[in-house]
């Protein structure tokens, strides 16, 4: 299996993946943020706030926390300080509902909201939101093309979309280790901690296929967005993208 896929990368559709993708979230949707904390060490808490602070929240903003999950980026939109008003778009209910009812108190429960949808083909109109953050999202996409379209289509003119993606820790001994821990270690620590065993080993396998970061900037170029840059966190654990919809306002036609 894991020689089978060494060829492929998560560039290529996946027929079906969506179906197993939301089966998994299901499945692993209320203990997903134990999980997140466990088993990167609390790492993750340091890579939210460094996302978050290349999002430059306004208050008023329209946030799309997309492939959010049960809300950990949102929670931190809406919670005090930014003001931000973030909508959280995910296709596992089991996600969503544990996300609503750990988003206590009046800021956090006026503020988000909670929408189950496909990220590849979204119910928002154009140019709907100030900015989308996506978090260890795009990497479950069935067809990333399609995903970096919907995102681009659905935020306004000179809008920024984050995304935050596991990527292959660049150290060559760090790198041995961490393949280590990802195929030997996380499917059991996953398992314990969740009772499910099969969306770990996916978590590891789907990491190794996705590109690289350089490549990944050149797709979201493609996609249509500029001034993409890219920063490794942690030695390239995880990376955090940064990209702009070009605002056209220059470049639109003069009434005629
Ligand atoms: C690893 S979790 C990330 C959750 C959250 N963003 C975070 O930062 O912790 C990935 C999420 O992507 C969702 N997902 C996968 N494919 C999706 C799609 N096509 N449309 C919407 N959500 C999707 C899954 O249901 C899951 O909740």
């Amino acid at each position: 299996m894991r020689k089978q896929n060494q060829d492929r990368t998560l560039e290529t559709p996946a027929p079906g993946k969506k179906k197993k993708i939301t089966q998994y979230f299901d499945a692993i949707g209320q203990r997903y943020d134990l999980a997140d904390t466990l088993m990167s060490f609390g790492l993750h808490f340091s890579w939210r706030k460094n996302s978050l602070r290349q999002l430059d929240i306004k208050a008023g903003y329209r946030i799309l926390d997309l492939c959010g999950g049960a809300g950990e980026f949102a929670r931190r939109i809406a919670g005090t300080g930014t003001k931000g008003l973030p909508v959280v778009c995910d296709l596992s209910r089991t996600m969503l509902a544990t996300g609503k009812n750990k988003s206590t108190g009046p800021a956090r429960q006026n503020r988000i909201q909670w929408v189950q949808s496909d990220a590849e083909q979204l119910g928002f109109a154009d140019n709907a939101f100030d900015a989308v953050i996506v978090g260890y999202g795009i990497r479950n996409l069935e067809n990333l093309h399609h995903g970096l379209q919907e995102m681009h289509r659905v935020l306004i003119p000179g809008g920024t979309l984050v995304i935050m993606e596991f990527s292959i820790p660049q150290n060559r001994w760090l790198r041995t280790l961490y393949h280590w821990y990802s195929f030997k270690i996380m499917p059991t620590f996953g398992k314990v901690i969740t009772g499910e065993k099969a969306p770990f080993i996916y978590l590891a396998e789907s990491i190794r296929c996705f590109p690289a970061p350089e490549r990944v900037q050149r797709i979201l170029e493609s996609a249509g967005f500029i001034r993409v840059t890219f920063q490794r966190l942690s030695n390239g654990l995880v990376t955090v993208y940064s990209a702009t919809k070009q605002n056209n306002i220059f470049t639109s036609k003069l009434p005629a």
